[in-house]
């Protein structure tokens, strides 16, 4: 069956893999194929066991793998085939030479321009996915239009799924972006890009920018909404010194409709891809404008957050009699959120090496996260140790952490974990997601996030 047109992909993770797979159920007129340069992920892809987990994936996957939705280590082949195609490949922060620590790292990016400008026949609009720097696109022209072989147009359209709710954030989005050129062509590859998502997105929620505008709102809504997290527990260490509840606090705060409710939980700290490589993007960026007010003010954002994990650590071994080593602790969670197995930039990752350097012996349990855990960890082998049973993993403990807000921690027998663990025993929630005064009860010393602690001392 011929399709009306083909999509291409490239970068098989996390955006490219189920914003393709949504693009492909919504639209079984088009042809969608995914290719990704690691074999491994692409036959994961193909199988039963897909490379990620992602509540709803599998099913969209599976109705349209074989039909109109292909995996496939055949780049150049896709991108001749293609009309339109998607660039998801990963930017990471830099880890060398100019902007170390900061810059995003675009060799992926420039490879896959390259890599497109070299086998491409016919004329192509070109998206990008991935979240950028300001002015990539004008980078990507410019390697793109270098021989004027073949006319190709650049859009920016950035993702603003999150982790754990992907698939509902691509079936009913708040917004979709799409930030082109104001130019003939331009609009005219917008246009092209605005009939795809309209086959299940209503158009008052396709909104059109410039490019460059496109560009700076990805960034900036991933910092506006790492900020209030940083805001958040910055109030949260506060809060523990004056005998406030962050939780009533949040409460009080977000009920103001100008402020709002969500993204207030006093938390361990934020991880996950993006919040911290796009805040220091956005520093990067305003530094190399000479707007170091600016940078400093985001940077900010960062520094609060690694104060929190840093600051959780602290009050273990604070509450733990001023010593962790020796001590065995369990982590209840390692995944830098629920519902996920990632683990990029996880709290869990810094605080899991850090009991270690405190000479404490680290337990990790979490439902879908361990195998990540292990790579993240790999280093640390002998000190830390992964199983799958919470019960089982918090037996002889010292203490449990609660590092993310999995639904499965809410509900588990704590009368039975707390009668397994070494006393005195101490329980911290690093989400606030446990009945504090149940487990007081039970016997634990409980110390919440931004909470007055529970204890029988
Ligand atoms: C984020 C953005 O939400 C999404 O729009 C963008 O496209 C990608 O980055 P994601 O990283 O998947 O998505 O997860 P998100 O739900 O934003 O959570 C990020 C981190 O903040 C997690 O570690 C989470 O636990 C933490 N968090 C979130 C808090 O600590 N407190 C909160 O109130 C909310
Ligand atoms: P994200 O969370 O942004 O989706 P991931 O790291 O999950 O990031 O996915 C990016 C994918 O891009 C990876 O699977 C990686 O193998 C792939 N990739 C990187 N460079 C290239 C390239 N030049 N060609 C094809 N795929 C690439």
């Amino acid at each position: 069956m011929p399709f009306d047109k083909n999509i291409l992909c490239i970068g098989a993770g996390y955006v490219g893999g189920p914003t393709m797979a949504m693009i492909a159920h919504k639209c079984p007129k088009y042809k969608v194929t995914v290719v990704d340069i690691d074999p491994v992920k692409i036959a994961e892809w193909n199988s039963d066991t897909l490379p990620i987990f992602e509540p709803g994936l599998d099913e969209i996957v599976k109705k349209s793998r074989k039909k109109n939705l292909f995996f496939s280590t055949e780049i150049e082949k896709g991108i001749k085939e293609a009309d339109i195609i998607f660039v998801s490949v990963n930017t990471p922060t830099k880890m060398f030479g100019v902007g170390t620590g900061m810059a995003a790292d675009l060799q992926y990016w420039e490879k896959t321009a390259r890599q497109i400008l070299e086998c491409a026949e016919s004329p192509k609009i070109i998206i990008e996915k991935s979240t950028l720097p300001v002015k990539t696109a004008q980078a990507m022209e410019r390697i793109l239009t270098f021989n004027n072989k073949v006319h190709f147009d650049v859009l920016s359209n950035p993702e603003f799924l999150a982790e754990g709710t992907a698939i509902n954030d691509l079936e009913y989005p708040g917004r979709v972006l799409i930030g082109s050129h104001q130019t003939p062509d331009g609009l005219k590859a917008r246009d092209e890009l605005v009939d795809i998502y309209t086959n299940w997105v209503p158009r008052e929620k396709i909104i059109t920018s410039g490019i460059w505008s496109s560009e700076l709102s990805k960034l900036v809504s991933n910092a506006f909404l790492a900020q209030r997290i940083s805001s958040i527990n910055a109030i949260s260490a506060l809060c523990e010194k004056t005998e406030s509840d962050v939780m009533e606090v949040a409460k009080a705060v977000g009920m103001d409709h100008r402020i709002g409710s969500q993204f207030l939980n006093a938390s361990v700290g934020f991880g996950g891809s993006c919040f911290k490589k796009d805040i220091l993007n956005l520093v990067y960026l305003c530094r190399h404008y000479g707007l170091y007010e600016v940078a400093d003010y985001w940077e900010g954002v960062v520094k609060i957050n690694e104060y929190q994990k840093e600051r959780f650590v602290m009050n273990m071994s604070n509450a733990m009699f001023n010593t962790l080593a020796g001590k065995k602790i369990c982590l209840f969670g390692f995944a830098f959120k629920a519902n996920t197995g990632d683990t990029r930039e996880s709290p869990a990752i810094f605080i899991s090496k850090r009991l270690v350097e405190e000479k404490a012996e680290v337990v990790i349990t979490d439902p879908k996260a361990l195998d990540n855990a292990k790579k993240d960890l790999k280093d640390q082998d002998d000190k830390v140790s992964y199983v799958e049973d919470p019960f089982a993993a918090a037996s002889g403990c010292h203490a449990v952490a609660i590092l993310t807000e999995w639904d499965l921690y809410k509900t588990l027998d704590f009368h039975k974990i707390y009668s397994s663990m070494t006393k005195p025993a101490f329980l911290f929630d690093g989400r606030n997601i446990l009945n504090h005064q149940t487990l007081f009860e039970i016997g634990f010393n409980v110390y919440p996030v931004g909470k007055p602690a529970l204890t029988h001392f």
